[in-house]
């Protein structure tokens, strides 16, 4: 396979996982480009990043200036589509995608989600973990259906969870591995691609 994915970025918060995407690709260690970063927030990290990063198009479009998540998203989808981006790549996208958003990009929506789906979906994956006692955590890169944190699973990193983790200690740990997995997860793409079986994800060998 081996090109080049031309991506447009979804996030709603500081937008770490942006930064870190945007690093490696301009250091020649993830064939991506960043052609867009669309935020729902105003006031998203996220944005500020893809402005001093030179990043072509950054957008941030407000969900109540729209009659319903529909249309917002329609928006986005227009957005998107014109910028010619063939992956989206939600980094911290805190709204649920409507299923007209999901439909109109089958496959080519990638989510990070911070805890080792199916456990811990929903916004607040770090504290469930915690409230529940689990001993071992991560995240996961996966594809976006339908379902909340549903979709076919393209990568997991394990991360311990230590006896005296609060929220934010735990979540930072999780990050350093999202800051690896998610830009290794799209040079895998761009340089091997995948094949569904049903929800189950084959990597193909490398040209
Ligand atoms: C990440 O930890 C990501 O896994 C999480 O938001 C954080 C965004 O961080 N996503 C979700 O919880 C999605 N349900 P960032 O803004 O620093 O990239």
């Amino acid at each position: 396979m081996n090109k080049r994915l031309r991506i447009a970025v979804m996030a709603s918060g500081k937008g770490s996982n942006l930064e870190v995407i945007i690093d490696a690709a301009q250091q020649g260690k993830c064939p991506v480009d960043v052609a867009m970063v669309l935020s729902d927030r105003p006031e998203a990290g996220a944005l500020d990043i893809a402005r001093r990063s030179g990043i072509e198009e950054v957008v941030h479009l407000d969900p109540k200036a729209f009659p319903d998540r529909a249309s917002f998203d329609a928006a986005c989808a227009e957005r998107i589509e014109a910028t010619g981006c063939e992956w989206i790549v939600l980094a911290g996208y805190m709204r649920i995608l409507s299923s007209h958003f999901v439909r109109r990009f089958p496959g080519r929506i990638l989510n990070i989600h911070p805890s080792l789906l199916p456990a811990f979906p929903g916004a607040h994956a770090v504290e469930d973990a915690l409230a529940y006692g689990v001993k071992l955590t991560g995240c996961t890169v996966h594809l976006v259906d339908e379902v909340l944190d549903g979709g076919p699973i393209l990568a997991q990193a394990v991360v311990p969870v230590h006896e005296d983790d609060d929220r934010d200690t735990l979540h930072a740990r999780i990050q350093e591995q999202e800051h690896r997995l998610y830009p290794e997860t799209l040079k895998r793409i761009a340089e091997a691609g995948f094949t569904l079986e049903g929800r189950l994800v084959r990597w193909n060998k490398p040209d």
